[in-house]
């Protein structure tokens, strides 16, 4: 997969991964986010507004699901003062056979200056950065198996913000189906850019990707073993189509085996932070007292999402500018 183009180390022209990104530029995005937040209380408006995107417009095209990372990358744009517009894939002239290049040429067309994007199929944003909207600035908000970038910058904003200690000095489990998860990539690469040595994944043999040992991680497939003094627990969805085939035998035995319960945390660090990207599946991969528990950091990392894509939009604008010699 092709590395986004830099600007310089601390602007973006397009964001289609982590990888590849320095880490002054993933400390750019987190800093920069982090400046937006003026009390994380888990409310929105600790968020701050700002008019960098001012007369620019941003297109939201999703081709796929999403609660969170469609709604946040709205509230992000609408609070940095950007033209706004989502394109309703369902009723597009998509669902009539007119081809990716096509819809993104009319777009562009209707003077987009980005596009914010997720597909179903793994390279979408590449391919839109690379071969079909030069002028546009790309970012990637989840293609496939392959990359979901703004997730891992959230969940790297969360860490920092909360974990009290350096990136370095950090042991962080993830734990579930990392096989078919575009976030576990994305973390373990914006984790080993920043620093951190100690990455443990944590799955049953059917939900690890061949290979896995060689992205530095420790592999574990007794979580009860895997999360011992971890500071940093990251739960992954279990897809439940998986669930009764062969990969899954069953949600219960899953959860008897995988779950994350407040026996499995209490072998963590104490204080240890409990994180999960949404969708959530209670009583599959983690326990509803965990999710709700004092450690737990899931809402705040949906909030921190929202001052984590407001810098990745305002620091691809500023690179797109930069590009342009504006
Ligand atoms: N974490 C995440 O990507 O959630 P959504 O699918 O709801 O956007």
């Amino acid at each position: 997969m092709a590395k986004p183009a830099k600007v310089d180390d601390s602007h973006i022209r397009h964001f289609i991964g982590v990888e590849g990104l320095t880490k002054a530029q993933l400390m750019a995005i987190i800093e920069k986010a982090n400046g937006y937040l003026t009390d994380n209380d888990g409310r929105p408006n600790s968020i701050k507004n700002s008019n960098e995107l001012e007369g620019y417009t941003v297109m939201n095209l999703f081709f796929e699901n999403s609660t969170r990372t469609r709604t946040t990358f709205e509230v992000a744009e609408k609070r940095l003062g950007a033209n706004v517009l989502n394109l309703d894939i369902a009723r597009s002239s998509t669902s009539k056979g007119e081809s990716l290049r096509d819809t993104l040429w009319n777009l562009e067309a209707m003077t987009a200056d980005i596009f914010v994007v997720r597909h179903s199929a793994s390279g979408t944003a590449h391919f839109m950065a690379t071969e079909v909207t030069p002028n546009i600035a790309i970012i990637n908000g989840g293609d496939g198996w392959h990359a979901h970038p703004t997730q891992a910058m959230l969940d790297m904003l969360t860490i920092y913000r909360e974990a009290k200690k350096p990136f370095e000095e950090l042991s962080v489990a993830i734990i579930g189906d990392i096989k078919h998860s575009r976030v576990a990539r994305s973390d373990i690469s914006a984790l080993q850019t920043l620093g951190v040595k100690d990455i443990r994944v944590i799955a049953p043999k059917t939900l690890l990707p061949k290979g896995i040992e060689r992205y530095g991680v420790q592999v574990f497939n007794d979580i009860d073993k895997g999360v011992v003094d971890c500071d940093v627990l990251i739960g992954l969805r279990i897809q439940n189509e998986r669930i009764g085939s062969p990969l899954l035998p069953s949600t219960s035995e899953y959860f008897k085996m995988y779950g994350i319960t407040p026996e499995r945390l209490a072998l963590a660090k104490p204080n240890a932070l409990v994180m999960h990207p949404g969708p959530m599946n209670r009583g599959v991969e983690i326990a509803s007292s965990v999710a709700d528990g004092e450690q737990s950091v899931i809402l705040k990392q949906v909030n921190n999402g929202i001052a984590v894509r407001m810098a990745v939009l305002a620091l691809a604008m500023e690179g797109q500018r930069k590009m342009k010699g504006i």
